[in-house]
Formats: C-alpha cells, structure tokens, sequence
C-alpha cells in the first residue's frame, strides 16, 4: 500500500523507532479488544513501516480456530475496526505471518505445543525472536497464564539477552490492593519487572503524553505549576453512554475502579509530578509513584472527600434512557456507582492547599475527558468584577476526548471606545494542526512493547499505590450499600453531592 500523504507539519519527522524480530502471541484471541484494537493496531503499524521485518502473529484461545480461519476472523477486524481502509496487498503482509494456536489456558500440554510453534518459527527463520505475550483474557486467567508461561519455560526466554520475553497484561489490574498484589506476585514469580507493561490505554492517548511535553518542552509553564499561581485542578473523564450490554461486568466494578482508580489517576500523576531527570521510564515512573504516595488518605464519610451517585432515568441527545437500576443485568437494589467524585490533597512543598478534584461518570452531559488547571485571579487593582468587568480565572485545558487539544481562558478588552472586558478561549486542536489520522492509543502501545520502552505502562508498585489510597473508600461504600448513594439525571453533570464536594472550597466544577 503506497505510504499516505504526510501532513506537512510532520514531514521531516523521524518515524521509526526498531523492534527487533518480534513473535506477538495473543491470548484471549477471538475476543472483543482483539478484534476491535490489537489486529487493527498490529495492520496500521504493518502500513506505516513500524513492524520488525521478521514478525509473527499467534493468536491463542480455547476455542478451536484453524489458521485460515482466525486469519479470515483478523481481516474482518480490520475491515470493521481499522482507522484506516484495509488494502488487499498490506493485508497479505500481515495474513502470510499469522497462525493460531487452540488450547486451555490451564493446559499445560497446550503451552508446550505454543512452545513448539514459535521454535518452528525461529527454525524456519534461522534466528532467534523475542516474544511478546499479550493476554487480552478476562481477569480470571490472568494467573493460570503467567504461571503455565512460566512452567513451560517461556517466561525466561532469552533472559539477559535484549530480546527477552516480554509480557503485556490487560486491565483491570486487581479490584483492591490485595488482589493487585496477589498478581504482582503471581507476575514476579514468573517474570521481571523489566519484562512486565501493565496497560492503562489512556498513555497511549496522544494528548496524555502531550501532558509531558507541554509541562516540561515549554518554559513558561514549570514557574507557574505550584500552590502560588494554582487554585485547583479539574479532571473529568465523562461518558455518555450508560452500561449497556456490560451490566454484569460493571455491577462487579463500578466507576471508581473502572474509571479513576486506574485512568483519572494516572492523568493526576502525570500533572502533579516532579520534572524527572530524563525522558525514561524509570526516571518518569519513579516521580509517578512519588506524587501518588504524597496523597493523604481519603475520608470516605458524608461531607469528606468522596461523593457517589448512581443515574435516573432521563435524556441523553434528546432521547429518553433509563435509569441504572432499569438496565440489564443490574440487581433490583444495586449499590454500584455510576458516578464518583474525589477530592484529592497532595501533601508536598508544590501543591500543598491545591485540591485536585477528580469526577467520573456514564450517562453524563457529553462525552469528555480533560485536565483544567484553574490559576488563581489577578489581583483586582486595576480590573475586577466588583468595578463591572466581565472576568474570569486563566483556565489551562488538555482535552484527551473528543476534539483533543489545548485551551487556555484569557481575559480580553472587547474592541470599542469603552473599556469592556471578556473572557476569550484561545485553543490549538489535534486535528486541524496535525491532520486527523492519528494513531490509536494500541498502536503506540504494542510498539512501545516490542521495542522494550516501558514509560506509558503501569509500574507494579503503581498500581499498588493507586489501590492501597482507593480500597478504603470501596470498601466503605460496600458496607453502607446503597446509604449515602445519591442520584442524578441522565444527561446532567451529575449529583448535587459531587458539586458540594466544590463548594465546601468556594468552587465548582468547570464546564467543560
Ligand atoms: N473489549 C474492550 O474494548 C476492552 C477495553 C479495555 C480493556 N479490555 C480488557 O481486555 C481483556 C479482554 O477483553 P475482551 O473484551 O476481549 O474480553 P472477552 O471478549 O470477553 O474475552 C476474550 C477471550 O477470552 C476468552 N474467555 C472469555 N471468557 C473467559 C472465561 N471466563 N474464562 C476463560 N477465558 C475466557 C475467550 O476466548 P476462548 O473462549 O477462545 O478462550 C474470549 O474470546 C479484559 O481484561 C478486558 O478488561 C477490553
């Protein structure tokens, strides 16, 4: 397929980056985020040149697929899910290295046949490849995977040598702090950190990894970026759809598992931390951990630092939908949440008194995910709002979803013979800048893996810490049950307990 145009922005842009020969097998591989993400990922970066010249696709799953069959299934994938059209002669690239391997994920005997498969590989190349495991399962065989990887000799492969093994495990990590740590020590027994990546698919995103490049590329930003110029900071991560087909899954998690212990999370570190001392993913990951750490522990009670609430019925683009309680697979009296709001205090010399609020939610107003960074007024010498001006605090704003891109709310004089002021929006977009075929989160995700380059993924003792602040609060929500549980309207910004958790502080939340 002949390379598309380069938007001239880009052009003159370094795009490879070397995966050395690269075996990706794929566990769980007639599953949904493997046809919706890993095989449209694996094809765009087989059309953009990024694939190792020498690389296989296994996919893996109990399900009794052969080869031409689970490549027919992979191009529908592509047809379906790709952000870009699938090209008969890029997929013959990808088709010509793809094969299936059947076997229980408790089988020990079907992990030597997968052992057996990618030595025929190497022996037909005559040379070694790393591996790259991708267990896109459910939780549940998260264990049995790592443990029979490790029996069967596969974990260690190469192990020394820079084309080691390598792992890449799906979300959710764990539901509490215990069972996050039961799997990092199922994973530690089995393999090194170094071989680990954790996914959280928001760093693939290209706005969060803008997050550092603004932070840390600018000048203007990093003498600002603390309790003297820094009211607040908003995060947002609103969707409007509701549960839809997943009622099951999301009555076991709810939206501060599913949403803010892992994703909103990482956009609070991402802002709050440190400058590392250089753009590696220890170094980045170290000041992850560090900001996550200086969280003070949350007070779960009425008027502390959570809110919860659950959606009623109401209109989402101006049709009716029903409440949670309405939809399918949600148990009569549910206590689940559906929305959830935290305030956050970080205890260190930089944001010390700056709280960090972080809300979640389905069935909200509009879909959206940003960081606003709410700077304190300017003194009112000159300008103020008591002598008639229209003014408003400068607000920095990272969208993430829909429309990403930067904004920042400016006060302006309106041009005339008086002197009248207003608040204007000054913003970059994504899309008209760079163009909007952008890479999807996957793609950069499955790279970084192969080429061995850690920085977007989760660290064990992250995760940890993110769950070690969260499990009190779940499990005080688990107790109280529906008591304490406010509602909201579909379609609104959520519950009047989420805004009072603003307004203890004088403030409320930005509409994004
Ligand atoms: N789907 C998404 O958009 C999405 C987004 C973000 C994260 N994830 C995460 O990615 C992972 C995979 O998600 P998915 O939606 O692809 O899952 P899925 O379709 O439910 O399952 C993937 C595959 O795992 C096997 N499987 C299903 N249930 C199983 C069970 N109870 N025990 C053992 N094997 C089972 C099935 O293959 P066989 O029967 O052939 O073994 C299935 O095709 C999950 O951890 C999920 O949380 C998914």
């Amino acid at each position: 397929m002949a390379d598309l145009p380069r938007h001239p922005f880009l052009q003159g842009l370094s795009k490879h980056r070397g995966a050395p020969p690269t075996v990706v097998v794929i566990f769980g591989a007639s599953g949904d985020l493997t046809a919706r993400k890993l095989i449209p990922a694996v094809y765009n970066l087989s059309v953009d040149g990024l694939l190792p010249a020498d690389f296989f696709l296994v996919g893996y799953g109990r399900k009794v697929i052969a080869d031409e069959e689970f490549r027919t299934l992979a191009k529908e994938a592509v047809k379906e899910f790709s952000r870009r059209e699938l090209s008969e002669a890029a997929w013959a690239r990808i088709a010509a290295c793809t094969s299936y391997v059947a076997g229980g994920y408790d089988e020990p005997a079907a992990y030597t046949r997968l052992a057996q498969r990618i030595a025929e590989l190497e022996k037909n190349l005559g040379r070694e490849v790393q591996t790259l495991f991708y267990i896109s399962t459910p939780p549940s065989v998260f264990a049995p995977i790592l443990q029979n990887l490790g029996a069967a000799g596969l974990a260690g492969k190469y192990l020394g040598q820079a084309h080691h093994a390598k792992v890449i495990i799906e979300k959710p990590f764990g539901h509490d702090l215990a069972s996050a740590v039961e799997l990092n020590n199922t994973i530690r027994s089995v393999f090194a950190e170094h071989q680990v990546y954790r996914i959280d698919h928001y760093l693939g995103k290209e706005t969060v990894q803008d997050l550092l490049v603004q932070r840390f590329a600018n000048a203007i930003f990093e003498p600002l970026w603390n309790r003297n110029f820094i009211a607040s900071v908003q995060i947002t991560v609103a969707e409007e759809v509701g549960v839809g087909t997943r009622g099951g899954y999301y009555e076991q998690s709810g939206c501060l598992r599913d949403m803010i212990q892992n994703h909103a999370m990482q956009l609070v570190a991402l802002t709050a931390m440190e400058p590392p001392g250089s753009y590696d993913a220890e170094a980045i990951r170290d000041e992850k951990v560090k900001v996550l750490k200086a969280i003070q522990p949350l007070n779960p009670a009425a008027g502390g630092d959570v809110a919860r609430a659950q959606y009623a019925a109401g209109m989402i683009g101006g049709k009716p939908v029903p409440g949670y309680l309405e939809e399918a697979g949600i148990a009569p009296e549910s206590g689940t949440e559906t929305y959830a709001a935290i305030r956050l205090a970080i205890n260190n010399w930089r944001w010390q008194g700056v709280p960090f609020y972080v809300r979640s939610g389905k069935r909200m107003a509009r879909r959206v995910s940003e960081i606003a960074i709410n700077f304190k007024r300017a003194p009112g010498t000159l300008f103020a709002e008591s002598g008639g001006f229209n003014l408003a605090a400068n607000t920095l704003s990272f969208q993430i979803q829909p429309d990403e891109g930067l904004s920042l709310i400016l006060n302006t004089k309106i041009p005339g013979l008086e002197t009248r002021t207003q608040p204007v929006k000054m913003s970059f977009r994504y899309a008209t800048t760079f163009g909007s075929n952008t890479p999807e989160a996957y793609e950069r995700l499955v790279l970084d893996a192969m080429i061995g380059d850690g920085t977007l993924f989760i660290r064990g003792d992250e995760a940890e810490t993110s769950w070690k602040l969260y499990t009190p609060v779940l499990e005080a929500w688990a107790a109280a049950g529906r008591d304490g549980l406010d509602s909201y309207v579909a379609g609104s910004w959520g519950p009047a307990t989420g805004d009072a958790l603003l307004a203890r502080n004088g403030q409320v939340w930005r509409q994004p």
